[in-house]
């Protein structure tokens, strides 16, 4: 099959390389003409474990191509995805900017030729793709084309893996041509049995944010359990290993923490909402989870606040991850950027520590910040650690070595990597989420 990608973002580059993985023959587009000379030269602009690999290679075999040209690589295309940016709207009221997916529709639809699926990747709002249906034909009216909803599920730092092995492929369709050719395209996977949900192109476009809200509840709701569980000596690990246990629930996405973060969950849940208020109608129970995960990050300041004797004025904090979540370099929403000005601005210094995303911290944080190479410096001469983000580098740290060099031994675990007990044992003041 032939596919072109429009953006090479976050969700273009992993699906356009994980297609050509497949063997198919991909074109990825995107206007940053910069960005387009690196990845041709095997040059990725994000930290994703796996995706340098699988580009230079296809690149390599000449399966997949960048390029800035729209015309030669929509007019070849058996199907042509969209993954351009959708953020929050600058208005900030929640809604989904789709202002680069028409962008991209204007100018793509004029080189359209054959029969082509016109797929929207990027998660967007009800409706859209019948907009870009619209719009093609518009621009085109002669254009012999099918749009499909082809939703992604792609997590931060497991996207290879999720690409290669998902849960279940989403398209949304009308026309059985379409689904032909987005059921070829998949074929690989079929291959494997992975479910493929054929629905309505509005079912589509739905699945993608209620998957997303259902998550980010269930995190709202384990960390506000968390909360009771501190107020009466319970443990809510325990808790969540228990009821996780039952398979109607499930234990994944039960974690205790700061809060959820990243590009989705945050803009997905908001999206949602203005969808049900559009329509008439209110998400409360998702509107729940916004404001309980809001919270979350007010609170998990209160708590190092607290740990550090109620004032942070003068102390110094050495912060362990700074990224929203381990194995990407993404800021996007992180805790870190709610919680890590707040210290500051009581008067704390912070030295920080991220494997892979100082670079993009220093562009989200307060220029306050010191950052250092190594964890272990970070910890000398601070007055309390608190681990953010669990990179797998901080969960077997030397904590008698951290502890030695430290003022005073308080250790604030915002992701419950280490155990009470046995940190307690080594001489620390620990602090975990939910559990004491
Ligand atoms: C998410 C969805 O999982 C993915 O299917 C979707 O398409 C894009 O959004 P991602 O944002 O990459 O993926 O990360 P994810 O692993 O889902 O974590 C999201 C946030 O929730 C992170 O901030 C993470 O730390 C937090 N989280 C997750 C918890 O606080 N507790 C948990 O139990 C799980």
């Amino acid at each position: 099959m032939k596919i072109t990608m429009i953006g090479t973002g976050y969700v273009g580059l992993v699906t356009g390389a994980c297609f050509s993985e497949f063997g198919h023959n991909v074109i990825c587009v995107d206007k940053i003409a910069e960005k387009i000379k690196n990845l041709t030269d095997g040059i990725v602009p994000i930290y994703e474990p796996g995706l340098e690999n699988i580009v230079s290679k296809n690149v390599l075999e000449k399966r997949l191509k960048f390029t800035t040209e729209l015309s030669e690589a929509v007019a070849s295309a058996d199907a042509v995805f969209i993954a351009v940016g959708t953020p929050s709207s600058r208005r900030g009221d929640g809604y989904a900017d789709l202002t680069y997916i028409y962008e991209a529709v204007r100018e793509f639809a004029q080189y359209l030729e054959g029969y082509t699926v016109i797929v929207t990747k990027s998660t967007v709002p009800v409706g859209t793709a019948r907009q870009v249906a619209r719009l093609v034909k518009e621009v085109n009216p002669d254009a012999d084309f099918d749009v499909a909803s082809n939703p992604e599920f792609l997590r931060e730092g497991a996207a290879i893996n999720d690409f290669m092995r998902p849960d279940r492929v989403v398209i949304g369709v009308e026309s059985d041509k379409a689904a032909q050719i987005l059921k070829k395209i998949y074929n690989p996977l079929y291959l494997i049995e992975t479910p493929i949900v054929k629905t309505g192109i509005e079912t589509a476009e739905l699945i993608k944010y209620a998957s997303n809200a259902f998550l980010a509840v269930k995190i709202s709701f384990i960390n506000e359990m968390a909360a009771i569980c501190e107020a009466v000596g319970a443990d809510a690990i325990a808790l969540a290993k228990a009821i996780g246990l039952d398979k109607r629930i499930g234990g994944k996405f039960l974690h205790p923490g700061p809060g959820y973060g990243g590009s989705c969950f945050p803009k997905d849940t908001l999206a949602l909402m203005r969808i049900f208020q559009e329509h008439g109608h209110s998400a409360r129970i998702v509107e729940a989870a916004v404001e309980v995960n809001a919270a979350q990050k007010a609170k998990m300041v209160k708590k190092i606040r607290d740990a550090i004797g109620g004032n942070e004025a003068g102390k110094t904090i050495a912060v362990l991850g700074l990224t929203f979540k381990p194995e990407t370099d993404d800021m996007r929403d992180a805790p870190s950027t709610t919680i890590l000005p707040a210290l500051l601005e009581k008067g704390a210094r912070i030295k920080a520590h991220d494997p892979q995303g100082v670079k993009e911290a220093a562009k989200y944080l307060p220029s306050e910040i010191t950052y250092v190479e190594d964890p272990y410096i970070a910890c000398e001469n601070a007055d309390a650690v608190v681990l953010l983000t669990e990179w797998n580098q901080y969960r077997a740290l030397d904590l008698q070595k951290i502890k030695s060099t430290m003022i005073s031994p308080i250790f604030v675990d915002l992701r419950n990597v280490y155990h009470p007990k046995q940190m307690k044992e080594i001489g620390f003041t620990y602090v975990g989420v939910g559990r004491s």
